[in-house]
């Protein structure tokens, strides 16, 4: 006999219409509505047209949370607990040159906690972690559950970076990718239900957010970022996930190259005891927070020796091997470089990172469409940093790419996003001030 379609609890229409009307959704509500568009009850244009509401009329702490539970409950859990170790995890937000979790993840495993860094890749202007690992000859970012688990016990480096696995909150993954057509990403507690549900699903014991400020971020003014890093520390939290925030600058790009195997070879150079000191003290803010956050803290001079004698880059010889890249291997490098040089002498006061992100995109190394392909070699780097005296006619960027006729639309990305101001003016001194105070500008637990 055939069955008869299964009774829904609810319809989508009068879930849209509540709030549509700016009402609060109940729990069962959230939880059909979730659920029933995972499965494809709930179709493509009433999602759209309630993400558009909550959009516009928000949702409350009950309602993100339940939101975010609802998203977990689509889809499995990793388990660490069998490991015998802790376990940190970093959630950047996303911005320019930001390589950070290359460094970090092998520099907290020292310390003896473990590193589950499931990650993505780029879309848009803000590099993707998966995209620069891949520059690796031979590196692969699949592992199955089994290999993640083997990396992170005590037979393993102790850290892995990989591609989160599709199980894990699949209904993020249909919901973010509507979102990015209907113009409802930046939305704070869409925002910080997406990011948690997969962190939260992903297992970790502890849980440190890098949320970015600035022309280079999401979040551009610092209340909003502040709201966005409070949402998701109280969704980590009452997960039972020691979850920290800093917030940080996302005005101008991290350290000295935005782009794939640009950034590893930087990354390498911090593994090496050296690297830019923007990124070097992210590093270790990061870090810092990440193995107090697992209980185990560290003050920043041990971190430091880790870095200097070694240690970390040991263990990231051992994560890139275990999946197939050789360490060792020379990363590949752009056929084609255009240098932009100093129109006048003075203080370099703005590098803007939206525009080296756009600028780094247009060159082949980010991708407008997730199965775009990306170029390994393809990026900018930077001469100089605000806070820099230059003279006219100096180096300030170089532009690297395998097809030297993506040129013309980089510089033109580039436009307006240089200032150099005289040396002794107020902007001047602004710019040094604002380079020596660090990139960390809050923090939140
Ligand atoms: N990153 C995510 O994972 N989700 C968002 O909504 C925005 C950024």
């Amino acid at each position: 006999m055939p069955t008869a379609p299964a009774v829904e609890p609810f319809d989508a229409v009068e879930v849209i219409a509540a709030k549509r009307d700016r009402q609060r959704l109940t729990d069962a509500q959230i939880d059909w509505v979730v659920g029933a568009y995972t499965r494809g009850v709930v179709a493509e244009e009433q999602m759209s047209a309630l993400a558009m509401a909550i959009y516009l009329n928000g949702m409350d702490p009950r309602e993100t949370a339940r939101w975010t539970d609802a998203m977990i409950r689509t889809g499995g859990r990793m388990d660490f607990s069998g490991i015998g170790r802790p376990t940190a995890d970093k959630h950047s937000t996303g911005g320019v040159g930001d390589k950070t979790t290359l460094p970090l993840a092998p520099l907290v495993a020292v310390f003896g906690v473990s590193v589950p860094q499931l990650s993505g890749r780029g879309l848009g202007h803000t590099g993707g972690t998966l995209d620069k690992m891949e520059s690796i000859p031979g590196w692969r970012a699949a592992l199955s559950n089994e290999e993640v688990l083997d990396m992170l016990g005590p037979s393993g480096p102790g850290a892995v970076i990989c591609a989160a696995g599709s199980g894990l909150a699949p209904a993020d993954r249909k919901l973010y990718a509507l979102r990015d057509t209907t113009a409802t990403v930046s939305c704070v507690p869409l925002i910080a239900s997406s990011i948690m549900s997969k962190k939260i699903a992903e297992g970790t014991g502890a849980l440190v957010l890098d949320v970015k400020v600035g022309s280079g971020a999401f979040m551009r003014d610092m209340d909003t970022a502040r709201e966005l890093a409070g949402t998701m520390v109280c969704l980590g939290t009452q997960a039972g996930v020691t979850t920290r925030a800093l917030l940080t600058d996302m005005s101008t790009p991290l350290g000295l190259t935005a782009g794939n195997a640009l950034e590893v070879r930087e990354s390498l150079e911090v593994l090496a005891g050296g690297g830019p000191a923007d990124v070097v003290g992210l590093t270790l803010a990061l870090a810092t927070e990440m193995l107090d956050a697992a209980g185990r803290p560290t003050g920043e001079d041990e971190l430091r020796a880790a870095l200097a004698d070694g240690r970390a880059m040991d263990v990231w010889r051992q994560m890139v091997r275990r999946q197939g890249g050789d360490p060792s291997a020379p990363l590949p490098v752009a056929p084609e470089t255009e240098v932009l040089t100093a129109g006048e002498d003075g203080v370099l006061t703005g590098l803007d990172a939206l525009k080296v992100g756009l600028a780094a995109w247009r060159l082949g190394a980010g991708r407008a469409r997730k199965e775009d392909p990306v170029q390994a070699v393809a990026g900018v780097e930077l001469h100089a940093k605000p806070g820099d005296a230059v003279r006219r006619g100096q180096c300030l960027l170089t532009l690297h790419t395998a097809t030297p006729e993506r040129f013309a639309r980089a510089v033109e990305a580039l436009e307006g996003g240089v200032t150099i101001s005289p040396a002794g003016s107020p902007a001047a001194a602004e710019a040094v001030a604002r380079r020596e105070a660090g990139v960390v500008l809050g923090r939140l637990a």
